[in-house]
């Protein structure tokens, strides 16, 4: 989709849509071509139309034999609004264009925002885009459905440098998140460990990071145990992907490791998840996918910062191999495990995962993202992630970058009294907690991993997917994570 700021308009009007803050009036919006100005108000009047926060409505008429769309949308009090809120304004305004066929939308602001240029041409560029993301390589009907050619912003200004750069920024962030959504919404026969690895280097390539895979005897000789006991059941073989990208050399003070999920697929293992249960569990690699995201948007934006990626991606299967319950494994960090539960083998994967960002890749700080207990799903729903972490400090600085993308995350008290519930009689630690808190002994099991090293544990096993569309989100896979650790990582240049 081509975005842009334009200050003369065509012949032919396709789709317009208007912003305009509560207290404005619809004459003083430059460039709406007069002949439309009185069927607008009309159509207010009729419907008692208010530009209150949010409030939108559409209509069709048919101008010089040809249609035009014409969406109404609120800004309410312009001081209120917050780069999440225009985003959110943006996204329902593009999506009523979309629904409405429209290919080349105009966009006529009838507010000054208090959002800067940068920000605002973000928030614009980026919900346009994830809006328009659909995934329907396997439909054969609605192939052909169009969608969104342009959306031009009509502004009369020289100056767009500032909302040139935002735009640019925007559609790093979106083409990454939508990079993220396919990997998660490819069906776990397509996406497997080899096929993720090979998703990530096609993305190395591209946006310029480097990768390195390793397989599985060189896993056994490293003795990511942890990690080969919960891909033992498949007949596919785990994968580690490690991904780097070196943008502060002369300074490599500080590396900074993104640890994913990457479960393509999990059964359960012998604690076989229910039919209901399972039916999602293609999107077990969400966290995966979010870390190769954001590498390709922190590499795109050359960010001045040294990142290291680890994916220990594998599938939990059942087979006459798989690993059970009872079994005592020994982590790549040489702590022991009793297996309680083999539906709890996420922790399994990251933890070696972390201990290998450590000692093989000098991490000096850890982010780990996964889709990790239905425990963080009964706590919060699907509209926040679980946070977990040992400094405070750094968790604040998620929190700006989450706002700013309107990615919600929450903190769990990781109070050390959890810690009681991962004892284990006969090995260091038992990989469930219990019925009790379980989002947040997930965490304190990673805990134990992280030596003493800042560190940053997120939980989106209730916000990586969506049962219906709504706001930037399609139905499936969100792509949560790839926005909030590039902003995060942006933020530490
Ligand atoms: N991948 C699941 C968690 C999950 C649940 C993700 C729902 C998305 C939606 C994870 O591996 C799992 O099975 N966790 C168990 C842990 C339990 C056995 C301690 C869970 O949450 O039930
Ligand atoms: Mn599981
Ligand atoms: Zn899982």
């Amino acid at each position: 989709m081509k975005i842009d700021v334009i200050r003369k308009l065509p012949e032919h009007l396709d789709t317009l849509i208007l912003m305009q803050e509560e207290s404005g009036t619809i004459q003083s919006v430059e460039y709406v071509p007069a002949e439309l100005l009185s069927p607008i108000e009309t159509f207010m009047k009729s419907e008692e139309f208010s530009f209150s926060y949010a409030n939108l409505k559409s209509f069709s008429m048919i101008v010089a034999k040809r249609r035009l769309n014409i969406i109404l949308l609120g800004v309410g009090d312009k001081e209120a609004l917050t780069p999440n809120k225009l985003r959110n304004l943006f996204a329902s305004a593009i999506r009523t264009a979309a629904k409405m066929n429209a290919r080349q939308i105009y966009l006529f602001p009838g507010f000054t925002s208090t959002v800067n240029d940068v920000a605002f041409g973000h928030v614009l560029a980026e919900s346009a885009l994830l809006v328009a993301y659909r995934f329907d390589k396997y439909l054969n009907s609605d192939k052909n459905k169009l969608f969104p050619e342009s959306l031009h912003y009509v502004l009369n200004t020289k100056n767009t440098r500032h909302l040139n750069r935002g735009i640019l920024e925007g559609r790093i962030y979106a083409d990454a998140t939508n990079l993220a959504r396919d990997m998660v919404n490819e069906p776990a026969n397509v996406m497997t460990p080899d096929a993720l690895a090979e998703a990530a280097k096609r993305a190395a390539l591209q946006y310029g990071f480097t990768i390195e895979t390793h397989s599985q005897d060189k896993l056994r000789r490293i003795k990511m145990d942890a990690f080969l006991a919960v891909g033992r059941g498949s007949v596919r073989e785990p994968k580690l992907i490690i991904m780097r990208f070196n943008g502060n050399p002369d300074k490599r003070q500080e590396c900074i490791a993104l640890v994913g999920k990457g479960l393509t697929y999990d059964s359960g293992g012998y604690c076989i998840k229910t039919p209901q249960g399972m039916v999602n569990m293609k999107n077990d690699m969400g966290g995966a996918a979010a870390v190769i995201g954001a590498m390709c948007a922190i590499s795109s934006m050359k960010l001045k910062v040294n990142v290291v990626a680890i994916v220990a991606a594998c599938e939990n299967m059942i087979s006459g191999d798989a690993y059970r319950t009872g079994d005592i494994i020994t982590s790549m960090a040489g702590k022991t495990i009793e297996v309680i539960n083999t539906d709890a083998e996420g922790r399994l994967t990251l933890c070696d995962a972390i201990h290998y960002a450590i000692e093989k890749e000098h991490a000096d700080r850890i982010v780990d993202i996964a889709t990790l207990t239905g425990a963080a799903v009964a706590a919060l729903g699907n509209q926040f992630s679980a946070v977990v972490t040992n400094n405070d400090a750094w968790l604040e600085q998620l929190k700006t970058a989450a706002s700013f993308t309107g990615e919600n995350i929450w903190q769990l008290p990781a109070h050390d009294e959890y810690k009681e519930l991962l004892k284990s009689d006969i090995a260091d630690l038992k990989n469930v907690g219990g019925p009790m808190g379980g989002a947040i002994t997930a965490g304190l099991f990673l805990r134990e991993f992280v030596q003493d090293k800042p560190w940053l544990h997120i939980d989106i096993a209730g916000t990586a997917l969506k049962d219906k569309e709504s706001g930037i989100n399609p139905y499936g896979a969100t792509g949560v994570g790839v926005r909030m650790l590039t902003s995060l990582l942006k933020g530490m240049e």
